[in-house]
């Protein structure tokens, strides 16, 4: 179902989800509520923008990420599924795999009692998806929007034998300057180092002067930004990860990268709930996985 208004007529909701053509011609929905307002790309279910009412926007997209088919959107909520990262065996497949740039259908759309929307897209099933990834699996993502943005990436083994996850909620934040934020809630665990190599441990708070790519494991339920130049704490709980992933490309990587915009790398932060590295999850036959995530934000 890729014509819009088919699409308003199964899923839209008066005043809360209207599907329309969005940049590159892409089938886009927004969805909006009294309580605050998000927008995805139908490509990817990828989040492209939320915000509460009366606060700041808490997602940072570039202003040169390209809309177009097969092509991830730099900024935003990536989805990395069923792989983070290069492929265990394979470095023919893509980087966090294939669902962030194939087609995915809603399935489900409500408006809650409490104000808040909730929409839910699962993953199209192509021989081209099926390439990368030959296990039957099905994803799904739940999205509700309120003052909190939540999403729920669903995994199910629907084959016969163990399925080994590896995913991400691969979420670009919004900062006045990353030079002055700080990363909050992992002091004392162990990270690898994609940048220096090697395994250390992280004393304090996670901060920025230069390029960071770390994959934080065994972490929480909980963890934050505090932006001083916002003047204020985003706040990420979480539920069934067991990785965090703190990445920030600063100078010479945005220069190799193409789409993140000239200054792009000091107004973005990406902390990912992800289960990655040694964290993957043995799926077994028949079981879901769920990946949960719920953004706010607190002034400082
Ligand atoms: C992060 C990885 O999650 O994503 C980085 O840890 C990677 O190594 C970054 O550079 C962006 O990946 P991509 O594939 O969107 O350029």
């Amino acid at each position: 179902m890729s014509n819009v208004a088919e699409l308003n007529r199964t899923y839209g909701i008066a005043g809360q989800i209207r599907f329309l053509k969005g940049p590159g011609d892409m089938a886009v929905v927004e969805i909006e509520n009294d309580l605050g307002c998000a927008s995805m790309t139908l490509q990817g279910a990828h989040l492209v923008g939320f915000q509460a009412v009366g606060e700041q926007p808490l997602i940072w997209m570039s202003d040169e990420a390209v809309f177009a088919p097969g092509k991830s959107l730099r900024g935003g909520v990536p989805i990395c599924w069923p792989w983070f990262g290069p492929h265990a065996t394979d470095p023919g497949l893509p980087g966090h795999g294939p669902a962030r740039t194939v087609g995915w259908k809603p399935v489900a759309s409500s408006a809650l009692e409490d104000g808040r929307t909730t929409i839910s897209f699962e993953m199209i099933d192509t021989d081209a998806t099926r390439k990368q990834c030959a296990h039957p699996l099905r994803v799904q993502l739940h999205v509700t929007v309120g003052r909190t943005l939540q999403m729920v990436l669903e995994t199910t083994n629907l084959g016969s034998t163990p399925f080994i996850l590896g995913d991400a909620l691969h979420t670009y934040f919004l900062v006045g300057d990353v030079r002055q934020a700080q990363v909050e809630g992992l002091d004392g665990c162990d990270y690898l180092d994609k940048v220096a190599g090697g395994s250390h441990t992280q004393h304090g708070a996670v901060t920025i002067a230069s390029e960071v790519d770390r994959i934080y494991l065994g972490t929480g339920n909980s963890c934050a930004i505090s932006d001083p130049v916002m003047g204020r704490r985003i706040l990420i709980h979480s539920e069934g990860s067991a990785s965090t992933i703190v990445w920030n490309p600063w100078i010479e990587k945005t220069l190799r990268m193409g789409d993140l915009g000239p200054d792009g790398y000091l107004k973005m932060l990406c902390v990912e709930t992800a289960n990655a590295a040694d964290d993957v999850v043995e799926l077994a036959a028949g079981a879901t996985h769920r990946l949960a995530v719920e953004y706010s934000s607190e002034p400082l």
